[in-house]
């Protein structure tokens, strides 16, 4: 039958925006951020800096790095009312649901009710210390509180464990690597609460919530939840066979931009094979891929950054529920950083659907309705 309207479900391949912020190109696997490719700030960049380079368009001076650096670290505490509440939260919550929640409470704590960059920073300074929080309450720990004389990503392990671990710049790289990707769901998600003028707490909570799915950021998780599972190298094709013949996704693979390898699992993979020591699961990791992609050839369907990122974490002790917190720790640079560019030339969006049901139906009071079956 020949329709006579086109509907792009998931709005595949519709442009929403013109964008200055990243490139992301699916057939080179190539991810730039404002001009700078994600290999080169991964090697020379860090949190802070590449945070500015997102949100302002161009690399900071060495005053600006200070500001935005000052920025971030005096930000970082909580209202008590609001350690409070986390403390009475029940214990088994997700992180990803305290942390869209308190985000969401943050918002009554603000006097501003339109989104600035102030707030955008604001927000990026505190999501670091609400997750570490949930972790010290959840696990019965005494808290530790946020200290300004550490790099962003430094204070948030040092808040988590009480020490900063080796190797804590990867986990600083890993979210450059995750800061920022084009129109993804989550962005997406923001920007649509952005285009009603709603304020900054409202765009993170929508975007959070979006975050959250397995087939979005809520991925990582599950790609660790398979790897427990498999257990071992030795049985990772009869996983596989069972899960590709009950057309099962398989995590952590696929992306709808990307039709080639995506250049952050790329990267993730690089650092872990380059550890001196053996890295849980990473075995178990290289044959899924190797089997998937023997698999799938045809079609194009390659590791996503989900795949290898939360192997990292793991090596770092972070519990698999807390990964996509992580995620968003990140990609707050980038939901605002979209939020703010398309409200310079601001349409709502209001797509539209195709009805198809009937018209003109009789009214019936409820004690006239009849139910077949
Ligand atoms: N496992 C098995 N088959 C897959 C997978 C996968 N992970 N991903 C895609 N496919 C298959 C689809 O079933 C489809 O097959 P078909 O043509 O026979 O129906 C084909 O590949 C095309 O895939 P789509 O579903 O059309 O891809 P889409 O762009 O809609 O979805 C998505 C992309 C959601 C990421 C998908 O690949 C997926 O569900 N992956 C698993 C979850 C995941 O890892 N998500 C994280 C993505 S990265 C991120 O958001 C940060």
């Amino acid at each position: 039958m020949k329709l006579d309207y086109d509907v792009k479900y998931g709005l595949e391949g519709v442009a929403v925006a013109i964008s200055s912020i990243s490139c992301v190109d699916g057939v080179k696997g190539e991810l730039v951020y404002r001009g700078f490719k994600i290999e080169d700030l991964v090697e020379n960049s860090n949190f802070e800096e590449t945070a500015y380079l997102i949100w302002f368009g161009n690399l900071p001076n060495e005053n600006e790095l200070d500001f935005i650096t000052s920025m971030l670290s005096k930000k970082r505490e909580l209202p008590e009312n609001i350690i409070y509440m986390m403390e009475n939260f029940p214990k088994n919550a997700h992180p990803m649901e305290v942390l869209r929640s308190i985000v969401s409470i943050l918002g009554m704590y603000s006097n501003n009710d339109n989104s600035t960059l102030e707030d955008a920073i604001n927000l990026t300074a505190k999501i670091p210390t609400i997750i570490a929080y949930w972790y010290r309450i959840k696990n019965n720990l005494d808290l530790i509180h946020p200290r300004d004389d550490l790099k962003h990503s430094e204070n948030f392990l040092y808040m988590l464990f009480g020490e900063i671990p080796e190797k804590s710049e990867l986990f600083d790289k890993s979210l450059i690597l995750h800061m920022e990707q084009g129109m993804n769901a989550s962005t997406f998600a923001a920007t649509v609460t952005a285009s009603t003028l709603s304020d900054v707490y409202s765009i993170i909570t929508t975007a959070i919530g979006t975050l959250k799915g397995p087939l979005h950021g809520g991925a990582n998780e599950r790609v660790l939840n398979m790897l427990d599972e498999i257990k071992t190298k030795e049985k990772v094709e009869n996983y596989l066979n069972s899960l590709i013949s009950r057309n099962k996704k398989i995590m952590g693979f696929g992306h709808r931009i990307y039709k080639t390898y995506d250049p952050r699992a790329l990267i993730l993979k690089k650092w872990l094979s380059n550890m001196n020591e053996k890295v849980k699961y990473f075995d178990i990791a290289v044959k899924v891929e190797e089997e998937v992609l023997k698999r799938f050839e045809s079609k194009k369907i390659y590791p996503n950054v989900d795949f290898y990122s939360g192997i990292l974490y793991n090596y770092f002790k972070i519990p698999k529920e807390f990964f996509t917190t992580i995620f968003a720790m990140a990609r707050i640079v980038g939901w605002t950083a979209h939020a703010m560019e398309y409200c310079k030339n601001n349409r709502i969006f209001r797509p539209r659907t195709i009805y198809n049901g009937p018209k003109n139906l009789d009214y019936k009071k409820v004690k006239e309705v009849e139910r077949n079956g």
